[in-house]
């Protein structure tokens, strides 16, 4: 029950999709305990932000919330700040010290403790907890849906990362990999169909190596039918996916169900073989070329999109050369593409020197940009003429006499709205598109 006495949590999310699922868990724990979440964050008694240590930009960007926090704080007093997530797992008391407004710290695997922390600071103690742990995946917590949309969810299917990408910050952040219960995890996603939900992206640091083996063993591919079987109209999407556990199982499995959305999430980072040896991605420019011939073989329409890294340690213009030639030759309809950003003991900063300078890199990533812009006009120009059925996410950024959502490629698909509403399949023939959005009309 809310009454005046329940404590308010604002939580603001920064960095991937899994932290937006997390911040869900967060939200489940509180409220279990007489907590309450708001979305305003003038009411709130407890600020929660849940960051990402990624590159060092995402932690600079914290920094400067944390400072206009602290003025809050002053003409509040009572408020606490709390940090979590991975940047709390990778600075842990050194945060607490460098940060004297931040009361509490507690880790991606620490979650459950936050209602015990926060007694803690009640009487203007610090509070932390950044033990990882290799069993807890929250896999009987039912979290609390932030996202207004109300049409698409979220579901964490597997926590950790253990593939130490030699650039990566995120095994040390975030632990060990470890499997959800599947049964949770369905049971998670036939709530959210019967709640009205009509899409839901199945998360983890590197979903396809998903792998329960506890009575009886469950596989991606497994795990995929399921959902897919619960009901026709519950679109299925799944992200991030590691290029060295890419089955042609798990493409077919793809191919075989309508409502699991034809759109690969495939980071590749790199086109020179050289480099992925380097940054110890476990496949190499030929293997990763395979896939997505198999993926093209299978799923003839398959949206596709990658990550990409420019400079990473010792990239050469021949390096450079081989992603964009790479990236032509993928065809990719979408790409999030980065500098590199050395991040403090990764394998890379260890062993290599980050000797690309940073106007090298910027050009480099400038160059990539430019690039995946032109291919992705060109793979909405192939779109002009066919139809899509879209799922109607809600009004369109620029008007409410149109609707938008996407189709199963997860390209953004703009239509007049007629009669149709948010949650509904709507077949739409494509007359127009930018380089970011395809422009069309219902068809009955
Ligand atoms: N520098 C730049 N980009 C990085 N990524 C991960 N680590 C780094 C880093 N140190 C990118 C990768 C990854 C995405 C989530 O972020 O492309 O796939
Ligand atoms: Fe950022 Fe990676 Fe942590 Fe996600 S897992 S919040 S991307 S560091």
């Amino acid at each position: 029950m809310i009454d005046n006495n329940t404590k308010k949590i604002y939580i603001e999310t920064y960095g991937c999709q899994m932290n937006f699922s997390d911040s869900e868990i967060v939200g489940s724990i509180m409220t279990d305990h007489n907590y309450a979440t708001t979305d305003k964050i003038e009411l709130a008694d407890i600020i929660l932000i849940n960051t990402c240590s990624i590159r060092d930009n995402a932690e600079q960007r914290v920094r400067k919330r944390i400072t206009v926090l602290a003025k809050l704080k002053k003409k509040q007093p009572n408020l606490k700040i709390g940090i979590i997530g991975c940047m709390a797992e990778r600075l842990k008391s050194q945060l607490l010290e460098e940060e004297k407004d931040v009361d509490i710290i507690a880790g991606p695997d620490a979650y459950r403790d936050l209602p015990q922390l926060m007694d803690s600071v009640e009487n203007g103690q610090k509070a932390i907890n950044v033990l990882l742990s290799s069993e807890e995946t929250y896999g009987d917590i039912r979290p609390v849906r932030l996202d207004p949309n109300k049409i698409s969810a979220f579901i964490s299917i597997m926590r950790g990362c253990q593939n130490f990408c030699s650039y990566c910050v995120v095994p040390f952040t975030r632990g060990k990999e470890r499997s959800r219960n599947p049964e949770t995890i369905i049971n998670e996603a036939r709530e959210l169909f019967e709640l009205g939900y009509r899409e839901v992206t199945l998360l983890g640091q590197n979903v396809n190596s998903y792998n329960w083996d506890e009575n009886g063993q469950m596989s991606f591919p497994d795990l995929l039918q399921k959902i897919a079987e619960i009901n026709p109209l519950l679109r299925v999407r799944f992200a991030t996916s590691h290029p060295k556990d890419i089955s042609d199982e798990l493409i077919q499995t793809i191919a075989k169900y309508p409502n699991i959305c034809n759109n690969i999430h495939l980071p590749v980072q790199s086109g020179s073989s050289r480099i992925l040896k380097l940054m110890n991605r476990k496949y190499d420019r030929e293997w990763y070329l395979d896939r997505i011939a198999s993926i093209k073989k299978h799923i003839p329409d398959c949206g596709l999109s990658t990550d990409m890294i420019s400079g990473f340690c010792s990239e050469t213009e021949e390096d450079h050369q081989q992603t964009l030639s790479l990236m032509e030759a993928v065809g990719y309809d979408y790409a999030f593409m980065f500098k590199y950003s050395e991040r403090p003991d990764t394998l890379a900063a260890k062993k290599f020197k980050d000797d690309v300078p940073e106007e090298v890199k910027s050009r480099r990533l400038a160059e990539i940009i430019d690039l995946q812009r032109k291919l992705s006009h060109q793979s909405n120009k192939k779109d002009l003429g066919l139809t899509f059925e879209v799922l109607v996410e809600g009004f369109s950024k620029k008007s409410e006499e149109q609707l938008s959502g996407r189709n199963s490629q997860n390209k953004m698909v703009v239509f007049p709205k007629m009669n149709y509403k948010k949650g509904d399949y709507v077949q739409v023939k494509i007359d127009r598109c930018t380089a970011a959005t395809l422009i069309g009309e219902a068809i009955l």
